[in-house]
């Protein structure tokens, strides 16, 4: 497995596996803004034990990180936020996801001196709050009510980057 940064070539690649994996789903534009923006942030998993045999093969994306620096902060800290991540079925399990998510904390903090990194999470979604909780550390700040399209509720969750020096 190669993790790697996000080349705008793979974003139609991405936005499958984000339709496959997550009902929450974006525009190939919201895609690109993340790539143009903060090149240095947002990552993919490579499946190389199937390398490409021809110059027009696709490379076979199994997981994904997209990832920015928050634009305009409200508490004013400068802070990362992770909007989508995800592994396909297929590859789940094997520490795809923390290994993404620890190359854009890294990224984050060198390139942007980031102090923390948040996101959103479905409160049913237990794979991967156990993820953000009990393997990267990530604390719980509060709920938000019906934040999903659906009604559900999201946690909104934060990590302290300031072990990362
Ligand atoms: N149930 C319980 N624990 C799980 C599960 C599960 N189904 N899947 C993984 N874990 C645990 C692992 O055991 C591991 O724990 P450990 O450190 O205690 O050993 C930890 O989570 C990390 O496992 P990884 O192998 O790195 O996770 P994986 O590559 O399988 O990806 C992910 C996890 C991203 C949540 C995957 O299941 C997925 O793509 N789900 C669908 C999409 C999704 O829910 N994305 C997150 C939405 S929130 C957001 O995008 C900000």
């Amino acid at each position: 497995m190669d993790i790697r940064l996000l080349r705008s070539s793979d974003i139609p690649l991405i936005q499958h596996a984000n339709l496959e994996n997550l009902p929450e789903n974006y525009f190939l534009k919201y895609y690109l803004y993340h790539a143009l923006s903060w090149p240095q942030l947002s990552f993919v998993a490579v499946d190389v034990s199937r390398p490409a045999k021809t110059p027009y093969d696709y490379p076979k994306i199994v997981g994904y990180v997209l990832a920015k620096m928050e634009e305009e902060p409200t508490d004013g800290v400068q802070h990362g936020h992770i909007t989508s991540l995800s592994v396909m079925r297929t590859h789940r399990r094997l520490g795809i996801a923390e290994k993404l998510m620890k190359q854009s904390q890294q990224a984050m903090v060198e390139t942007f001196n980031a102090k923390y990194v948040s996101l959103h999470v479905r409160v049913s979604n237990q794979a991967a709050i156990h993820l953000y909780r009990n393997t990267l550390k990530f604390e719980t700040e509060k709920t938000e009510p019906k934040y999903y399209a659906d009604g559900e509720d999201a946690f909104c969750m934060k990590l302290d980057l300031d072990f990362i020096k």
